[in-house]
């Protein structure tokens, strides 16, 4: 079986736990194939589910992850597949499930494709990292919701056993869908 992992983000952190659930999903059964997004990304028709993962930059994830939804939105619907997103506010209790984070409550509104299984993970912020426009919008944005404004901030709010679990789940999910 096949799985296309598609990743959208800026800093690294969305590959990052895509990689990190490489080894759940393989011990599903799962050959994986990893794409940034955009980028040039092969079609899903060749494969036996997908997996979309994006963060938000200033308030959206990258068009480029709606486009390819409404493009493939047939071929998504046919086959299991999962989507998650990558955020600050989901460092937030009450703001890290599907129903509560309201980007992802906005982003699943606004797609036509349903996927079979959705995530939430709280993101990275660092800082010292950022290209100086960046640094400053996201400690704007951390500022109007009572985040860390600290330049030497550098802090992890990613919960990577659920994210292992989120992967384990969905690949037993989809491995179940495929047989
Ligand atoms: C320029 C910039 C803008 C961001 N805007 C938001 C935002 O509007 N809301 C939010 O919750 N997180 C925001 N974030 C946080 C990112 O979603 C988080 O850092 C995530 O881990 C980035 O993953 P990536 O490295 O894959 O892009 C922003 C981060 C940066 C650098």
């Amino acid at each position: 079986m096949k799985m296309l992992v598609l990743h959208s983000g800026v800093y690294g952190h969305t590959r990052r736990i895509c990689e990190y659930m490489r080894p759940a999903l393989e011990s599903g059964g799962f050959e994986v194939e990893f794409q940034a997004l955009p980028g040039e990304v092969p079609d899903p028709a060749g494969f036996d589910a997908v997996l979309i993962g994006a963060s938000i930059r200033n308030g959206k994830h990258n068009p480029a992850v709606l486009q390819f939804i409404e493009q493939h939105n047939q071929i998504l619907e046919s086959k299991p597949g999962a989507f998650f997103s990558v955020n600050l506010v989901a460092r937030k209790p009450h703001k890290n499930m599907p129903e509560t984070n309201p980007y992802t409550k906005a982003f699943l509104a606004a797609i036509p494709w349903q996927p079979d299984r959705v995530g939430v993970f709280g993101g990275e912020l660092n800082y010292q990292r950022y290209r100086r426009m960046d640094r400053w919008v996201i400690r704007f944005i951390m500022w109007m919701n009572k985040g860390p404004t600290a330049l030497d901030t550098h802090v992890d709010f990613t919960d990577w056993d659920e994210v292992r679990a989120f992967a384990s789940d969905f690949a037993a999910f989809a491995a179940s869908r495929v047989q």
